[in-house]
């Protein structure tokens, strides 16, 4: 005879709040965070609530993706191909919202912005600290963002350590030279990304890489991933731009800039051009007609 269904266990509670427990509040310190939505119209108005809150989010993404560019650039001195990979594509999954994130502002009428928008003046972008040290810590140094910080030296502080410090292109430029790479020694993360022999001289050095990818497979992998970590900052300043054409037409912007006109003088910023120009280079050997990486 079959023994008898046993009764299933009632499902238990959830831990009473206050029982001393860790709970989803505290953990995740909720009040604090929606208690951070603070409007400057007054009464505020309604889409005010929308821009703050995308902003922060952004804010909080580059939180995100600064720890794990960080990450990356130790992995790849401690020359770990693989976890440095594994925090790149997270970088880049990352990065891949930004685009949908920033269109959620086209939900926002022209009308509706201007209605609040010198409440947050002379507030902008300029003065998104995060922002700046992923360009930095990406290799796109360049002091003269400093002064959107004078008035703030602890955030100043924080670039100008980036400023010293190893970035993405020098750490994985030495990893692929560490890797058999025909690389300079000494390569400055300057000279990497404006001075073009340099660029033309590193991007030579990957041909090889590049015509035989199973030659290193990992370091191919990590090597299109920076590629597409640099293709997805490129599309969100593309994106932006366009929003921002959309919603405040040529104005000049809050932070002082043409607006338009200085975004689009950034669409063109990449952070290893000799990834980029590694495709102009290469060239199929021989008779070949399928992958040039059979055999
Ligand atoms: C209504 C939406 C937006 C408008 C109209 C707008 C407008 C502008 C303008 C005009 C600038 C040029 C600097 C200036 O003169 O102020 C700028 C820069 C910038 N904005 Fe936005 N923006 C918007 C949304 C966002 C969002 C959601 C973010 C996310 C964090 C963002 C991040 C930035 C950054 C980082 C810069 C500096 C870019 C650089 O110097 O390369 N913006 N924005």
């Amino acid at each position: 005879m079959k023994p008898a269904a046993q009764p299933k266990p009632a499902p238990q509670p959830p831990t009473a709040y206050g029982a001393g427990a860790m709970d989803y509040q505290d953990y995740l310190k909720v009040p604090d965070l929606l208690a951070l939505q603070r409007p400057q119209s007054q009464p505020a108005h309604h889409d005010e609530m929308l821009f703050i809150v995308i902003h922060q989010a952004f804010e909080l993404w580059f939180k995100l993706v600064l720890h794990e560019i960080d990450m990356a650039i130790r992995h790849m001195q401690a020359d770990d191909v693989g976890h440095a990979h594994h925090s790149m594509k997270r970088v880049v999954r990352v990065m891949r919202l930004f685009v949908p994130q920033i269109h959620l502002l086209e939900t926002m009428r022209p009308i509706d912005f201007l209605a609040f928008r010198d409440h947050l003046k002379p507030a902008s972008g300029f003065q998104s600290v995060q922002f700046r040290e992923i360009e930095f810590a990406a290799g796109l140094k360049e002091p003269a963002y400093f002064r959107f910080f004078e008035g703030r030296p602890e955030l100043k502080a924080r670039l100008e350590a980036r400023l010293g410090a190893p970035d993405l292109g020098v750490a994985f430029c030495g990893l692929a030279r560490r890797q058999g790479l025909a690389l300079p020694a000494t390569l400055d993360s300057q000279r990497l990304r404006t001075d073009e022999p340099t660029w033309h001289a590193v991007a030579k050095a990957f041909v090889p890489l590049y015509a035989k990818p199973t030659s290193n497979l990992g370091l191919y992998e990590l090597a299109e991933t920076m590629l597409e970590f640099d293709e997805a900052f490129a599309l969100w300043r593309q994106h932006h731009v366009s929003v921002v054409e959309r919603i405040i037409g040529n104005k000049i912007g809050t932070g002082g800039s043409s607006g338009v006109a200085y975004l689009r003088t950034t669409t063109g910023k990449r952070c290893f051009p000799y990834l980029w120009d590694v495709r102009t280079q290469l060239e199929l050997a021989g008779e070949t007609t399928g992958s040039a990486d059979h055999g």
